[in-house]
């Protein structure tokens, strides 16, 4: 296993669509440092169990995936979307899907499969920095991070944003629908025993509701900066 706990850590935790990819994504690049996209690893072990027609709630069968799957993340040359790739068969677009997202939902309540993919997520931490995004970033996998925050949004904004992100894809999706699942989601990642979907102590919580993303980019690296 590798860890390096003096490389500083920015974690950005929050429910779907509260804008933690982009703005994690924005950050990252404005510091140089490296970046875990940690929703990313759960959709990929959910899309592989699905592949592998595994039963979601196997718990033991689904860890085992969780820890034989290969996932790669690389940088496009175009400057564009990171790929994803999963034991060697790009999936970028197969996990974006809102059936991928209620898959990774249900096997990431899962404990062993949880506890699987601890090391894959702190491996992540190389120098010169990591802005790690997800939903226990702060509470679980990286506790001692110097810079935590908590994104926030309306379900309402939350749901657009997906609505949009999901169109320019090409991917037919409808607006209620996609309400639905996230107030689904929500609950479910919000009320499970497991690293349950919560801001950490120490996180500073940031209201991304009509705000727009410069504005959020600006506030992020102000708490890296302050310190
Ligand atoms: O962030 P994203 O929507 O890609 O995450 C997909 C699902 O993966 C979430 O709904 C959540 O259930 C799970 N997840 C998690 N812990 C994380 C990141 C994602 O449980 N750190």
């Amino acid at each position: 296993m590798t860890t390096n706990d003096s490389v500083p850590v920015l974690t950005i935790d929050g429910p779907s669509g509260s804008g933690k990819g982009t703005i994690a994504r924005a950050v990252a690049d404005r510091l140089d440092w490296h970046m875990l996209d940690s929703g990313a690893i759960y959709r990929a072990v959910g899309y592989a169990a699905g592949l592998k027609d595994l039963d979601l709630s196997d718990a033991e069968a689904v860890a085992r995936c969780a820890a034989e799957t290969r996932i790669e993340f690389r940088a496009p040359g175009d400057g564009g979307e990171t790929r994803v790739i999963i034991d060697g068969q790009d999936a970028t677009d197969a996990i974006r899907t809102e059936t991928a997202g209620a898959a990774a939902s249900a096997i990431a309540a899962l404990p062993p499969v949880r506890k699987a993919l601890m090391d894959k997520q702190l491996a992540f931490r190389q120098p010169p920095g990591l802005v790690a995004d997800g939903r226990d970033m702060g509470t679980v996998i990286f506790p001692d991070a110097p810079f935590k925050v908590f994104l926030t949004a309306s379900a309402t904004e939350r749901a657009e944003r997906r609505y949009k992100q999901l169109k320019a894809k090409g991917l037919a999706v409808t607006l209620t629908s996609l309400l639905h699942e996230i107030e689904l989601r929500d609950a479910r990642d919000a009320s499970r025993t497991v690293a349950p979907l919560r801001p950490a102590v120490d996180a500073v919580v940031i209201d991304t509701t009509g705000q727009p993303i410069p504005a959020v980019v600006a506030e992020v690296l102000a708490v890296v900066r302050k310190a």
